[in-house]
């Protein structure tokens, strides 16, 4: 992985995120291109980009949060998968398609719990077992294809969860969001966050309570770097923060993204996603999930199947390289956590917002036509 050097896009504390990002793009060909992303774990203090050209830097690269929200995680994996198509020449399909598996099965062990991640790969397996490719180097080809349209798709599909998810916010709405769901986390634009920047964009001046997030604080490093930039009212606030918040009357909804929801509505999300609904509920507020329909696995009657990622105990006591903790103390550090569904008011999908949440609405909203590119 190489830091690309100035000259390329720049967006500092003070700027923000005003300059347009991509989160993850594919450079060049498929034969002599790269993946490049923007080194999340570097924000909002530095704006520096990543270039992938092996399988084991992109494994890396989501494993240490390089990067990281459950689209933009699909998307990464997608273009890894090509890479690793690749890696032993493209001399016929047969090793192509071999390689692909091997990437494929590799990636897949870098992140239990976003469900976009195995949704991606199994999606570029599919299309090199279908694929009638003459030659290894067509056959390439068409995986990059497939990878640049999960890509395109994820953009569709965050615009019109933007949409949708507006249609829910009221002029001057107090949003409390947990986490990143933005541009950063998916292809662009977001989920969570495509509902602030829809309402933003209608006039609605949406004013919002970034939680901060730890351990890893994506809400303060990255929401609220994505939100100032775009010129939204944010404000960050700690975690515990988040039920005075309510107290006071300034939060008139709750907007977060999901890793994986079941078949029940049923959401995992970043850890303290929970606690949020909890809240919520008993300060009468609606709480809402906004994802794509890549993000639901159906395979699961309800949450208690999702695996839930557990990090190093070192991103609790002495994250962002100072001790907090005394030496040797215990430390539990679940990534995620699973909101029930019925916590939530309603799941904003590409589709629209299944509300009551229920097996059958998610299952009818899934079936239908896709959103409109
Ligand atoms: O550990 P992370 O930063 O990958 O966790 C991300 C989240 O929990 C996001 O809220 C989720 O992926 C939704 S992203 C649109």
């Amino acid at each position: 992985m190489t830091a690309v050097p100035p000259g390329e896009p720049e967006a500092g504390p003070r700027e923000g995120a005003r300059r347009r990002f991509k989160t993850v793009q594919w450079i060049g060909d498929a034969a002599g291109g790269r993946l490049r992303m923007i080194d999340q774990t570097r924000l909002p203090t530095e704006f520096v980009e990543i270039d992938c050209e092996d399988v084991e830097s992109v494994w890396w690269a989501i494993k240490r949060l390089s990067v990281r929200g459950a689209p933009a995680i699909g998307v990464a994996a997608a273009y890894g998968a090509v890479i690793g198509a690749r890696s032993r020449g493209t001399a016929d399909v047969a090793t192509v398609r071999e390689a692909l598996r091997d990437a494929a099965a590799r990636l897949a062990t870098s992140r239990p719990t976003a469900v976009n991640l195995f949704w991606a790969l199994d999606r570029m397996r599919r299309v090199a077992d279908a694929e009638t490719a003459e030659t290894g180097g067509l056959l390439l080809d068409r995986l990059l294809a497939e990878a640049r349209a999960i890509a395109d798709e994820d953009r569709a599909m965050c615009r019109a969860i933007g949409r949708h998810g507006a249609e829910l916010i009221s002029k001057g709405d107090g949003i409390l969001t947990h986490c990143n769901a933005g541009g950063l986390a998916t292809a662009d634009y977001g989920t969570a966050l495509a509902v602030i920047f829809s309402a933003h964009e209608q006039g609605k001046s949406p004013r919002v309570f970034a939680d901060e997030t730890r351990p890893l604080l994506q809400g303060a490093r990255l929401t609220a770097w994505e939100l100032a930039g775009q010129g939204i009212d944010v404000t960050l606030i700690c975690d515990s923060m988040a039920a005075q918040v309510m107290k006071e009357g300034r939060v008139q909804a709750v907007v977060v993204g999901a890793d994986r929801i079941a078949a029940n509505g049923d959401a995992a999300n970043k850890i303290g996603t929970y606690g949020v609904a909890v809240l919520a509920r008993h300060h009468g507020i609606p709480f809402y999930v906004a994802a794509p329909s890549s993000t639901f696995d159906l395979s699961l009657a309800d949450g208690s199947g999702i695996p839930i990622e557990e990090r190093d105990p070192s991103e609790v006591t002495e994250g962002f390289g100072r001790r907090t903790a005394p030496e040797g103390v215990g430390v539990y550090n679940p990534a995620f956590d699973v909101t029930p569904a019925g916590l939530i008011s309603g799941i904003i999908t590409e589709r629209g917002v299944v509300s009551p949440v229920s097996e059958k609405a998610i299952r009818a909203a899934l079936g239908g036509p896709p959103a409109d590119p």
